[in-house]
């Protein structure tokens, strides 16, 4: 008989800066963990931000939040890695590459030593490039090394879709792909609301409007994060929440569609690179890669961004 006493879900997360704060808080208001390990290298601030997530624990179903180190990883179900340097304003996230493929040199085989079964949810930039390094650091099966990717940027996407035809972004189903950063895709030939195709549902769209403005809501989820670290530094509470909805995928084993980054392996022809495509994710992390039939010009625009990330990854020596 199975056990009526749930199993802890632990969760470890690397990097207690903004992105990492935000996502615990995210994980705590959901009731998504049991444990919350906060670890980085300037200690005190993963103190004072467990001590801060504590003080809110009279709101919120209990959970075990703590500062922690390496040999805390053990047993996690997922260790998210949000350590490192962000972007400065005009910086562009392969600017970070070299910096933060260093502190990955450091982390990684760290993480390995005490935690060999979990799932690995790289978050820092470059995502994709750092998800690869990450990949071939690691002893595990590739399908548990995954990169939070373009969730954030869908999200946008689905957002800004969902406000220019006054319709729930729940209720928009549009991807982006390749990378997460200046050379990502976005998919108009899939992109819907409500199981229609856009250019159906401006048919039966009763609101006056000159057509949906693809090419300025593009540019708007592009530059989204130049825009809002321009104006506050950094961003950092919906990449929390989009980093909290792939743990709720891989903690319930929800099978959600998801675009995060992964190694591709044969998918439209690509190999030896991260990047992101709709991704069947589960407790096994990466279940499935879907290989969803693209336009010809968003296939081309795919495989710029796989050569852009390729490139990258080769001149932080990674192969
Ligand atoms: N993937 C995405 O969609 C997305 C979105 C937003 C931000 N980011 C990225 O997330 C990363 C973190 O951003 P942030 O705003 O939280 O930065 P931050 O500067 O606020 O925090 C980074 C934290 O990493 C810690 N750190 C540095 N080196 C470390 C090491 N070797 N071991 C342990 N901890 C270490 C720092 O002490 C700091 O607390 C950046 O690379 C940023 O670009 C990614």
């Amino acid at each position: 008989m199975e056990s009526i006493v749930a199993r802890s879900r632990r969760i470890a997360i690397i990097g207690a800066g903004a992105v990492g704060a935000t996502f615990a808080y995210a994980l705590m208001i959901r009731g998504q963990a049991d444990e919350i390990v906060l670890i980085d290298v300037n200690r005190a601030k993963a103190e004072g931000e467990a001590m801060d997530l504590r003080h809110g624990l009279p709101f919120v179903r209990p959970v075990d939040v703590h500062v922690g180190d390496y040999p805390d990883c053990a047993g996690a179900d997922i260790v998210v890695i949000t350590a490192g340097a962000a972007s400065k304003p005009g910086e562009s996230r392969l600017d970070l590459a070299g910096r933060n493929a260093e502190i990955f040199r450091q982390i990684v085989p760290q993480v390995e030593r005490y935690n060999a079964e979990g799932i690995l949810l790289v978050v820092t930039n470059p995502v994709d490039v750092l998800t690869y390094l990450t990949a071939r650091l690691s002893g595990r099966p590739v399908n548990k090394v995954i990169g939070s990717g373009t969730v954030l940027d869908s999200a946008r996407f689905r957002y800004l879709l969902a406000d220019h035809c006054g319709v729930d972004p729940r209720n928009v189903h549009a991807h982006i792909i390749g990378e997460h950063g200046d050379s990502e895709v976005p998919v108009w030939s899939l992109a819907n609301i409500a199981g229609t195709r856009l250019t159906d549902y401006c048919v039966v769209c009763q609101r006056e409007c000159d057509g949906i403005p693809k090419d300025e809501i593009f540019a708007q989820v592009r530059d989204a994060a130049y825009e809002v670290i321009q104006r506050k530094g950094s961003t950092h509470h919906a990449i929390g929440l989009a980093v909290s909805s792939i743990v709720e995928s891989i903690l319930r084993d929800q099978h959600s569609v998801l675009p995060v980054s992964s190694l591709i392996q044969g998918e439209y022809g690509l190999e030896n690179v991260c990047l992101s495509l709709p991704t069947v994710v589960g407790r096994e992390g990466v279940v499935q890669v879907l290989e969803l039939p693209l336009a010809e010009d968003e296939l081309e625009s795919l495989r710029h961004s796989a050569a852009i990330l390729q490139e990258v990854a080769r001149s932080v020596g990674v192969e």
